[in-house]
């Protein structure tokens, strides 16, 4: 991990940041009486490691359109976009519309009902990978179910992953993995090192069952994956039957079609999830007929796929609703373009600064780093300054802006202009103000 070279400096900055903190507290007061109360039910007062942060995390009272409100009552233009199901804001009409509706019918029902079969429909219309699709309840489960398919039709064992790749609470890749990770066989594999993966693959071919990928790296920095990477990939897997399958949880949303469409590389599978279900519960894995048909019941022998929310009438509702009336192919080609003039222009604000900052990611995500580029891999990544991090997300929270707290972005569909050149203009006040803490690489 990068440190500043000079020790005074490294220690202005930790003490700014704590100072940053102590206004932080004082201004929270009824956040902190909530996550104290919390902790007496849940470990450390939480359910979701993601949103912890010191000295506490706020508590989110309520939201409406592209803002929520803590519970102190200071509102904020909500960049953290719930990790990127959070895509429609928080109360788009159309969509609560829907779920009332669907809500208004009985719910539980315990049977098919007409919201999957509209949502399904959508989906394999849309991303180039799905001939087929099915539902799970999260994008976890959904890379779980991917990759026990792909283990069960080719009879092997292993998983290829990447350093700094996140498929869910049991496929954390960062940092060497986790202790809770699925016990699968993996094979660690180097991202964006094309020759490293390609001997990889050579060598534990007739073992592979799957290379499970995620075309930018999401929790990973948003780091993309090297085109030409991909492309060797897709041809490495077909030569020796591995199942390619890309992880578009969050990648998806960069186009009508998912960024396996941009990209013009058709994988094996594909797992969905986040804000395909309309801001509720949602998961799916599909991909090519031959795979997929393996589930379907209608065929002796074929695999059982269970699970009793899979297509529960809300989140289907919302999601069909979303999909075919909110989030059209024409909407996430504009939407994914104001988010690339963001980027650019939190790019130019840094260099305006003259500081060691990358902005990273793709259309409507986007990153924010305290080092300079380029930024390839979790190795480049480690550079950032986590205090400067640290720095940047407490003084933005107090301007009323909300990222998340490893400084990535994801905007919503009710963001105005307005909503970007104030965040933009937040963002120069910051970097003016803490440059000199900022400057050292
Ligand atoms: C790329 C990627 N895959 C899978 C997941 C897991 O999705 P969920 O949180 O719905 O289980 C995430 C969540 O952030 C993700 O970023």
């Amino acid at each position: 991990m990068a440190t500043i070279p000079n020790r005074a400096l490294q220690a202005d900055l930790e003490q700014a940041v704590n100072e940053a903190i102590r206004g932080f507290a004082d201004a929270n007061p009824r956040s902190r009486v909530e996550d104290e109360k919390a902790a007496a039910s849940m470990p450390g007062g939480n359910t979701r490691t993601v949103l912890f942060y010191n000295p506490f995390p706020l508590t989110i009272a309520r939201g409406e359109e592209q803002f929520v409100w803590d519970i102190d009552d200071h509102k904020y233009t909500d960049f953290v976009g719930e990790f990127g199901a959070g895509l429609f804001g928080k109360s788009n009409p159309l969509i609560r519309e829907a779920i009332v509706k669907a809500v208004g019918d009985g719910t539980v029902l315990g049977g098919p009902n007409r919201y999957e079969r509209l949502l399904s429909a959508e989906l394999v219309k849309r991303f180039p990978a799905l001939d087929l699709v099915r539902f799970t309840n999260s994008g976890t489960e959904a890379n779980l179910m991917a990759v026990v398919t792909a283990r069960a039709v080719t009879g092997r064992s292993k998983v290829m992953v990447f350093e700094g790749g996140y498929h869910g609470g049991v496929f954390i890749f960062g940092h060497g993995g986790s202790p809770i990770n699925a016990p699968f066989d993996y094979v660690m594999a180097p991202f964006n090192d094309t020759e490293g993966t390609l001997r990889l693959i050579e060598q534990h071919a007739a073992d592979l069952a799957c290379v499970v990928i995620e075309p930018m790296q999401a929790a990973g920095g948003c780091i993309q994956a090297d085109p030409e990477m991909l492309r060797a990939l897709r041809a490495a897997t077909e030569k020796h039957g591995i199942i390619l399958i890309f992880d578009e949880v969050v990648t998806s949303r960069l186009s009508g079609g998912g960024l396996h469409k941009i990209l013009g590389i058709t994988p094996d599978m594909i797992t969905l999830g986040k804000y395909i279900g309309g801001g509720t519960t949602f998961g799916a894995f599909g991909g090519r007929a031959d795979i997929m048909n393996r589930y379907n019941p209608r065929l002796a022998g074929a695999f059982a796929h269970a699970g009793t929310f899979n297509n529960n009438v809300m989140t289907h509702a919302a999601g069909a609703t979303a999909m075919t009336q909110v989030y059209t192919p024409e909407v996430a080609e504009s939407f994914n373009a104001r988010g690339d003039a963001l980027r650019g222009r939190l790019q130019d604000v840094a260099a305006r600064h003259s500081l060691p900052m990358t902005v990273t990611g793709m259309g409507s995500i986007v990153a924010l780093h305290t080092c300079t580029g380029p930024l390839n891999n979790e190795h480049d990544v480690d550079r950032r300054n986590p205090w400067k991090d640290k720095l940047i997300f407490f003084d933005m929270l107090a301007r009323g802006q909300r990222i998340t707290n490893r400084n990535t972005m994801l905007l919503c569909l009710p963001m105005t202009d307005g909503d970007l050149d104030t965040f933009v203009a937040a963002f120069d006040e910051v970097l003016g103000e803490r440059a000199h803490l900022l400057a050292a690489d």
